[in-house]
């Protein structure tokens, strides 16, 4: 288990992309998966989302010592308001990750409750395993079952995977696979599309170059994405404020689907461009309400009442790409 310690941004050289992508995760609370060769920094950047996010209010504060008294982890005097992060491997079992065993113990989803479940090597988890993530994903809480009872723990957590772009790794140069987009196809094809379809954000990172290392260090750092993080989720609250909503957390990506009209409703040119993408990409409706919301947590990074073209298409490019398919239309075609 790792507990990123003190980690900062500002260690991240270059990769303006995913940090921005970071960023728009932490604001809206999205799940969000990274996908790039080895090496190219997911599992850096994936430490750096507690590090964006606000520290635990004193109510979030409690049911996550009361999770980790009844795992048997809380000692004395380690309160600590940071986020929990955790990092289960992929050979964890079931039961360990989503809570179970002879004490009917709470789970790493469990664990992660309010915090941040960073998934690495995503399509290494066996698929029930993944599978049995969708329950907590969709509902916040995990149903752990013990002789003839059941016992409820809370996990609303917020999910970052990374994973390799193929079996091979997927590298540049030398380490690139030779066996083609079957590969990469096959590999990705491993995440069913039930589990992906609770993934809001997508994103290729992109390797590392020389010249990004040879840069000195970025100025700004964690805090700064914080305080935009900490405004946009001001916003937020101020939005779910007396909506009647219930107890999900205040944040675009718990937003209840009929809200969506009220709090989401595109310009006339938003309109035309989301008619137009949905129309070209075949959108669910599901990936359609997602893209409303993602598009809501870019507005509200931008300090904008209204969601805009421009906040819509972002969000498109953030889309899942299918293996083998060209770069994302939306964002090639749409650019800022
Ligand atoms: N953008 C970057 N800036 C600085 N160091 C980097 C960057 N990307 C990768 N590294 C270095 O490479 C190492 C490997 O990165 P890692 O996050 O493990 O990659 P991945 O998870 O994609 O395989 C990191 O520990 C870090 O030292
Ligand atoms: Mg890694």
């Amino acid at each position: 288990m790792r507990q990123p310690a003190c980690s900062d941004l500002r260690d991240v050289k270059g990769q303006e992309g995913v940090k921005r992508v970071l960023e728009i995760a932490a604001a809206g609370g999205h799940n969000l998966i990274l996908c790039g060769p080895p090496g190219s920094g997911k599992s850096m950047l994936a430490q750096r989302l507690p590090g964006l996010l606000p520290a635990l209010s004193a109510r979030e504060l409690l049911e996550v010592s009361q999770i980790q008294s009844v795992a048997g982890l809380l000692e004395r005097g380690r309160l600590s308001r940071a986020r929990p992060f955790r990092a289960p491997h992929h050979s964890a079992s079931m039961a360990s990750l989503v809570g179970g065993g002879l004490k009917a113990r709470p789970g790493e989803v469990s664990l992660a409750h309010n915090g941040v479940l960073f998934l690495d090597e995503l399509p290494e988890f066996p698929a029930q395993v993944l599978d049995s993530l969708r329950q907590p994903l969709e509902a916040g809480e995990a149903i752990v079952s013990r002789a003839n009872r059941h016992v409820r723990y809370p996990a609303r957590f917020q999910l970052i995977g990374a994973m390799n772009p193929c079996k091979c790794g997927g590298g540049p140069g030398e380490s690139a696979c030779r066996r083609g987009p079957k590969c990469a196809l096959n590999y990705q094809s491993r995440l069913s599309g039930p589990f992906v379809d609770r993934i809001d954000l997508f994103f290729d990172v992109a390797p590392v170059t020389a010249m990004d290392l040879a840069l000195p260090a970025p100025s700004e750092g964690s805090e700064a994405a914080a305080a935009r993080v900490a405004e946009a989720r001001q916003a937020q609250a101020e939005r779910f404020e007396g909506a009647g909503s219930d107890t999900r957390r205040p944040l675009n990506a718990d937003a209840p689907v009929p809200e969506l009209d009220r709090i989401a409703a595109p310009d006339a040119a938003g309109n035309a461009l989301l008619a137009d993408a949905a129309a070209r990409l075949s959108l669910t409706a599901r990936a359609y309400h997602r893209v409303l919301k993602v598009a809501r947590t870019i507005a509200d990074l931008d300090g904008s009442d209204g969601v805009r073209r421009i906040h819509l298409a972002e969000a498109l490019s953030y889309r899942r790409r299918l293996p083998g398919s060209e770069d994302s239309p939306a964002r090639a075609s749409l650019a800022r």
